[in-house]
């Protein structure tokens, strides 16, 4: 199938089913988006929804975190887990007012290069929040590409993960990219799951070799031991 017919699908798709009112949706700024991509990084949604109100009405800018004292910030993050998050969170501010004015990049490379913001969470900044064509390729993503194209080999490995980072390359559209980002994640969240996946309703599905194989346990590859 074309790499278009597959964003087609998935984009029809997140018109009728998606997620679309979860509150860093709302007035989206590349702030708002990114403390969320970090709080969903090891956290799921429905756990991180509390904690990200309580942040942006303490927090509701890039500076008033990074004048916040760094006692404040893990305080908002108690419960969360995973503390070096929130201590990248606070460093990363400082960078930002310091070197680029209280103002995001607005390229990937230099999301990237930012603490705690990896090449998927820099793709998800710069899609949902800037409307660039970029990709991302977190765990749901690797389980939705590695299904639809029985892609074989534990993604950890660099070979696996190049082939999967390049699928996802391709098949990200040039238009409605922000959607397009949380369709994906929606789908490897809600209907592609690990375990039972919900086949039926997927979007994709008459082109899924892992599906049409009867494979859908097999992808991704876990890690070998
Ligand atoms: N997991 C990571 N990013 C997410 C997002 N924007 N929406 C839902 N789940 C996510």
């Amino acid at each position: 199938m074309r790499e278009t017919d597959f964003s087609e699908r998935v984009l029809d798709w997140f018109d009728q089913h998606g997620r679309k009112n979860l509150p860093w949706q709302q007035e989206i700024t590349p702030y708002r988006v990114w403390v969320s991509e970090i709080m969903l990084q090891q956290t799921q949604v429905a756990t991180v929804l509390d904690y990200y109100q309580r942040f942006m009405a303490t927090l509701p800018d890039l500076k008033a975190l990074a004048e916040a004292p760094e006692d404040e910030v893990l305080h908002l993050w108690t419960g969360l887990g995973y503390y070096s998050r929130a201590r990248n969170l606070h460093k990363t501010a400082h960078i930002l007012m310091q070197q680029y004015e209280g103002n995001f990049p607005a390229s990937v490379e230099q999301l990237e290069a930012l603490p705690g913001i990896g090449r998927s969470t820099a793709g998800a900044i710069a899609s949902i929040a800037l409307g660039m064509r970029a990709p991302i390729l977190d765990g749901n993503v690797k389980r939705v590409l590695s299904r639809h194209w029985a892609v074989e080999g534990y993604p950890g490995e660099s070979a696996v993960a190049r082939q999967l980072w390049d699928l996802a390359e391709r098949l990200t559209p040039t238009e409605r990219v922000n959607h397009y980002t949380q369709a994906m994640m929606d789908l490897g969240a809600t209907l592609c799951t690990r375990t039972k996946p919900s086949c039926l309703l997927c979007p994709v599905v008459a082109s899924c070799k892992a599906h049409i194989l009867g494979r859908e346990q097999d992808f991704p590859t876990p890690k070998p031991r």
